[in-house]
Parts: structure tokens; C-alpha cells; sequence
């Protein structure tokens, strides 16, 4: 479902009003309890929540990571407020959580740390130093490699502020766990079984035509990266609850079925995975770190800002664990 052509129409236009109502119920979320050594506080939707309590500066035990796990696997977007971690703790964190993906787009990784892909609004000598528009679209990270990632990890170094306060550049997320579980039975009976492709390439060149200032992809990143095709319907490997697994920045098509067919029901999928009920709106501080479920959640950069307000995120992605 590539063919829409406006930059960032495919979440900030329909969604920037919910960013501020969708905040509101973040912060509003439950008071931090502490469970097994942690704090969390639960946003009120069915993702999200906040771990309190914890210092990734520091070694995590077995037991605090076990935690955290558990929190992570519950609530599918968690975020550690107020870090101050390096490169590489950053990467030891993450590391926990699997094997680290290194982003085809090689020049945009930091330098020294191939693991840590620069998300970033900020110019150097006439050049983005970093993806300047990465997620600006409904997606999960790596769904157009054979083994789509488990999980990525988002630091924010600097956040675009406005002159009264204001942060901007949110990050929406929608469960597409809640999506299925509240489908008709008739749609899941029409669903199972289904076979989508997704692919980098073609969203890549779509932003490109939209005035995006990327680099175009050379011939051997095109080539690392011809698409993947997965079942529309996926079962979450932690959980085992079921997931729609289509989304609308990379998929391109679902298999099985003639083109206008896969069309419509691509469009009807997305749009539903995206209601206000299933989503968490991520508000940005600076020193948060991010973390979220690529498997259970899609998710989708606002882009609200612009220069001389500065952005700049780094990134490491967790691989998934086996084709599935
Ligand atoms: C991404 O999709 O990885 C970027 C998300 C963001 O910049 O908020």
C-alpha cells in the first residue's frame, strides 16, 4: 500500500489532535507499583508503561532484567525516563534482548558503533547526519527481512522543543494485538491464513519522490534487501497471541489475492489497527529510553518539527529469533 504520496499524511495528519489527547492518558496512568523490584506505571490503554526505578547506567541484575522482561513483554512499549547512558551501555542493554541488526543504510550508522542507527533532523557540512525522516509512517522495524526484529530501542539525545515548552516529535504506537483480538469473527476467518509482502525499497523511494533529504539506496542495499513475505496474521513468540501483521508504510501487497482485493483489505487493516483505543503516544524527554515490541505493536514518528529545532535519536534493533 504504497501509493499515497504526501509526506507525512500517514499518521500526522490523522493523528496529530489524538497525540495530545493520547499523552494525556499516558501520564495519567496508574501510579508506579512495585513488582519484583521494579516500579511501573501503566498507561490506560493497552500498551505502554513507564519502569521506574531503574539506573541502565549500571549493571542490571538477572533478576531486575528478569523484570523488566516481564513488564516489556506485558505491556509492549516501555520507557526509562531520565537515562544518561553511552553508546555502549546502551548496546549492552539491548544486547540482552538478542542479537543486534545493523542497518543496511550504513552511512547512517554511528561512528564506531555500526549497532546504533543516527534518527536524525540535524544537518552537518550541508548533510543529514542521520535518517532524517525514519519512521514517518505506520511500520515495524525490519518486517521486510526473512526474520523481522523482536524489539528496538530508542535514546533520545536531543528533542525538538517549541518556545513555550513544548515537545514535539511524539511517537505513536498501536497494539496490533488489541487490533485482532477485537476483529469480527468473520474477518479472522478471512485473515488466517493469508501471506503478505512487505519490502523497504519501495516506501524508501516513495519518501525519496516527497522531497525527503536521504541518500538514495545504492544497488547493494537494494539487493540485501529484496522483501519478505509473512503470514498477515502472526502469533507473538512470547505470548502466543495472535497479531496483524500488515502494516501501512511497508507492506506491499497480500499474496493470495487479486490486486484491488489486496488493496482494500490492506487499507481496511490498517486503518483499524490504527484506532484511538488500541494506541499509546509516546511523549519524548530528554534522557528517555524507549523501547517497544515490533512484533505486538506498530508505531509512527510525528513529524512536527523542523530545523533550527533539533532531533536526534539513536537506535539499536533487536533480531527476531526464527522465521516464523
Ligand atoms: C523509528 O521508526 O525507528 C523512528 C521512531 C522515531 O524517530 O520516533
Amino acid at each position: 500500500m504504497l501509493h499515497r504520496s504526501a509526506r507525512h499524511d500517514a499518521c500526522d495528519d490523522a493523528v496529530a489532535p489524538l497525540g495530545k489527547e493520547m499523552a494525556g492518558r499516558a501520564a495519567t496512568g496508574d501510579i508506579a507499583r512495585v513488582e519484583m523490584g521494579i516500579g511501573i506505571r501503566r498507561a490506560d490503554g493497552p500498551i505502554g508503561a513507564e519502569i521506574v526505578g531503574v539506573d541502565l547506567s549500571r549493571p542490571v541484575s538477572d533478576e531486575t532484567f528478569a523484570a523488566i522482561e516481564g513488564a516489556f513483554t506485558e505491556r509492549s512499549v516501555i520507557a526509562f525516563r531520565n537515562q544518561t547512558i553511552d553508546e555502549r551501555q546502551h548496546v549492552a542493554f539491548s544486547r540482552r534482548f538478542g542479537e543486534l541488526e545493523v542497518h543496511v543504510m550504513q552511512q547512517y550508522l554511528l561512528d564506531g558503533v555500526p549497532e546504533i542507527l543516527l534518527v536524525s533532523n540535524v544537518q552537518e557540512n550541508g548533510r543529514p547526519i542521520g535518517l532524517v525522516d525514519a519512521g514517518q509512517y505506520w511500520h515495524t522495524d525490519l518486517c521486510y527481512e526473512p526474520t523481522p526484529s523482536r524489539c528496538s530501542l530508542l535514546y533520545a539525545r536531543e528533542v525538538p522543543v517549541r518556545e513555550d515548552g513544548t515537545v514535539l516529535g511524539d511517537t505513536m504506537f498501536a497494539s496490533a494485538v488489541a487490533a485482532y483480538d477485537a476483529l469480527p469473527e468473520a474477518m479472522k476467518r478471512r485473515i488466517a491464513g493469508l501471506r503478505a509482502l512487505h519490502r523497504y525499497g519501495d516506501r524508501y523511494d516513495a519518501m525519496r519522490s516527497a522531497g525527503s533529504g536521504r541518500d538514495a539506496m545504492t544497488a547493494e542495499q537494494r539487493e540485501r534487501l529484496p522483501g519478505a513475505v509473512h503470514p498477515v496474521v502472526r502469533t507473538h513468540p512470547q505470548t502466543g497471541r495472535k497479531a496483524i501483521y500488515v502494516n501501512e508504510g511497508l507492506t506491499v501487497r497480500i499474496l493470495d489475492l487479486p490486486e484491488d482485493e489486496s488493496r482494500d483489505l490492506l487499507a481496511e487493516l490498517c486503518a483499524h489497527i490504527i484506532r484511538p483505543e488500541f494506541r499509546y503516544v509516546h511523549k519524548w524527554q530528554l534522557g528517555d529510553l524507549l523501547m517497544w515490541d515490533n512484533c505486538a505493536v506498530q508505531h509512527c514518528a510525528v513529524a512536527d518539527y523542523a530545523p533550527p529545532l533539533r532531533r536526534i535519536m539513536h537506535r539499536t534493533t533487536v533480531r527476531g529469533s526464527a522465521p516464523f
